[in-house]
């Protein structure tokens, strides 16, 4: 490795004195599945807080729980029906802040999720809406329209639904009658998750408070959900391409043919976004005395958008302060797209001066141990089921060893999913009627949806639920394979997936990863991701992730800090590896 070789920077750190969230390691729970206090087989808050100091000890900074509001659970908590409480079956707002207290306790900071789209239909809003009928203010919430046809009869709009249908449902023309003759309402997701109608300020003024109530509560951030959906293209104009939420991770490509869909990333959200962000800011000022970057409270965007460019825009300076980028999760297992993924990221992200985040799972898609052992090149399945191809378990996790390792050693902030740091495979051989997601029906049993990446965690092999609960009850059933993957059976275990993360999360922040520079190194085959990042404190480590059949060698002079799997008896880095290793300055 030369200085010319470095001369090559894809990416300027942003030094170790950068605020937290521009490196942070973030771990998503799903408070479903991830450990169950009472016994009834779903995961709680309580549960929660008794297992927080595993998150410690895996050495992560943040945690993002997925919803845990009052939910009729249509879409798993993604319908809200009271944002301002926790479900019953989740537990109680003392349980929320006992969960906060413990968190912050142990140095962990805590996002939650903030659905803005839409509600539930069982949102008293909604309901008002209902009863008090066409041109009221309560319609005016939601996106309430007359159908089209002599008797109404018609949709407003073409527009199709994401989880399968149209994305319209009409009402009855009188509250409580039962008949089928009224408006109709817009719900981009599901007919139980009407869509809210952001052009009425009331609706801003609504979740300005939401978000209010939170923070006043002591919560570090907000993972914002479909955040590129909230305005729609004025007149509402028919559509007739495909949807396109969950990207090539769902199978579906991101070429809309030039055209713009009027339901996503319409240049208005940004408004919602410059507003967010000054009530963020107004809890810690920066030109206050005692102002601390370290208690920065943050927004994330989840918007599946074209391109990294348009991503930038919900990053840029005023606006929230990291966006998901799905770019590497949707990369194929080649090193050109992971190359082109992590440049193109660094890019987009440099241009607005944010940090780009990084992801390979989370509770939209097939987790990564399985995906990638899927084959390379074809579309990715929406889910996996018994009769599907399987993918193939031993090269999956190999894959994801290697694909974690090399996320890990980015700059920026890192995202993990629950359970991905035991290997977890997906639930591929789950009976269908299990099945939760209303993918599965509104499909037409022809997309089994996210089931497989939701089964609750592996603690304890040997007990009932494998650990999850003090019962053997589990709201999904756990495959057999979870059994062998469980924490106990891996803590302190050599070349087990955890003690990798472990060891791969300490030596990031051992050397400053996620906030240094990166440059790619040339001169290995066009198989091979190769690179270093150079923390502000000028440690450099090398990153070689090799997709290639040939062995590469390790470069000399540097010394092996993590590998992702062993090497060969020769000491070079077999296929489906990744290896960190420090380089003299
Ligand atoms: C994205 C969430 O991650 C997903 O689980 C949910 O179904 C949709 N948004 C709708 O809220
Ligand atoms: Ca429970």
């Amino acid at each position: 490795m030369t200085q010319t070789q470095l001369d090559d920077l894809v990416h300027v750190g942003s030094g170790a004195d950068a605020a937290w969230w521009r490196s942070a390691v973030i771990y998503q729970i799903y408070p479903r599945s991830w450990a169950d206090g009472n016994g009834d087989g779903i995961g709680d808050l309580p549960g929660i807080t008794s297992r927080l100091p595993y998150l410690r000890d895996l050495g992560v900074d943040a945690v993002w729980l997925s919803p845990f509001y009052v939910s009729p659970q249509a879409d798993a908590g993604y319908d809200v029906a009271d944002y301002r409480d926790v479900d019953p079956i989740f537990g109680t707002l003392v349980d929320a802040d006992t969960l906060l207290a413990t968190a912050h306790d142990l140095g962990l900071k805590i996002m939650v999720d903030l659905v803005p789209n839409h509600s539930s239909d069982e949102h008293p809003w909604f309901k008002a809406a209902l009863a008090a009928g066409p041109g009221s203010p309560e319609r005016e919430h939601y996106v309430f329209r007359d159908g089209l046809g002599p008797n109404g009869d018609l949709p407003p709009n073409n527009w199709l639904c994401v989880f399968g249908g149209a994305a319209w449902t009409r009402v009855s023309s009188e509250a409580g009658s039962g008949d089928t003759k009224g408006q109709w309402y817009l719900h981009l997701f599901d007919p139980k998750q009407p869509d809210f109608n952001w052009d009425n300020p009331k609706v801003r003024d609504e979740f300005e408070d939401v978000l209010k109530f939170w923070l006043d509560r002591g919560v570090d951030g907000f993972r914002v959900d479909v955040a590129n959906a909230l305005i729609k293209a004025a007149g509402l104009p028919d559509w007739d391409e495909p949807l396109h939420i969950l990207g090539d991770a769902v199978g579906v490509p991101h070429d809309h043919h030039g055209k713009k869909p009027p339901m996503w990333d319409q240049d208005g959200v940004h408004e919602v976004y410059l507003a967010w962000r000054r009530i963020l800011n107004s809890y810690n000022p920066i030109d206050a005395e005692g102002y601390s970057s370290d208690s920065d409270r943050i927004l994330c965007a989840e918007a599946w958008v074209e391109s990294p460019e348009r991503l930038s825009r919900y990053v840029r300076q005023d606006e929230m302060h990291q966006a998901f980028n799905f770019e590497f999760l949707q990369a194929q297992w080649r090193a050109g797209d992971l190359r082109d993924a992590v440049t193109k990221s660094l890019a987009a992200a440099d241009s607005v001066g944010a940090p780009t985040t990084w992801v390979l799972s989370n509770h939209d898609v097939v987790r990564h141990a399985s995906r990638l052992g899927l084959p390379v090149g074809p579309k990715r399945p929406n889910g996996i089921g018994i009769d599907d191809p399987q993918p193939d378990a031993a090269l999956g996790l190999r894959r994801a060893r290697a694909a974690t390792a090399l996320m890990l050693a980015l700059p920026g902030s890192s995202y993990l999913y629950q359970g991905e740091e035991l290997g977890l495979p997906d639930s591929t051989d789950m009976p269908d009627e299990f099945r939760q997601d209303p993918t599965w029906a509104r499909s037409g049993h022809t997309e089994r949806g996210r089931d497989g990446c939701r089964v609750p965690m592996p603690w304890e092999g040997d007990r009932p639920s494998y650990g999850f609960g003090p019962s053997d009850r589990t709201w999904l059933p756990q495959p057999a394979s979870y059994r062998a993957l469980a924490v106990d059976r891996q803590v302190d275990v050599e070349g087990s997936t955890l003690e990798l993360y472990r060891a791969l999360l300490a030596a990031r922040r051992e050397n400053g990863l996620g906030t240094g520079s990166l440059s790619l190194l040339e001169g290995y085959s066009r198989d091979v991701v190769a690179l270093v990042n150079e923390s502000a404190a000028g440690t450099r480590v090398v990153v070689i992730t090799n997709l290639g059949a040939e062995p590469v060698a390790v470069p000399p002079g540097t010394t092996m800090l993590v590998s992702s799997g062993p090497l060969t008896l020769s000491g070079t880095v077999p296929t489906d590896t990744t290896v960190w290793l420090t380089a003299q300055p």
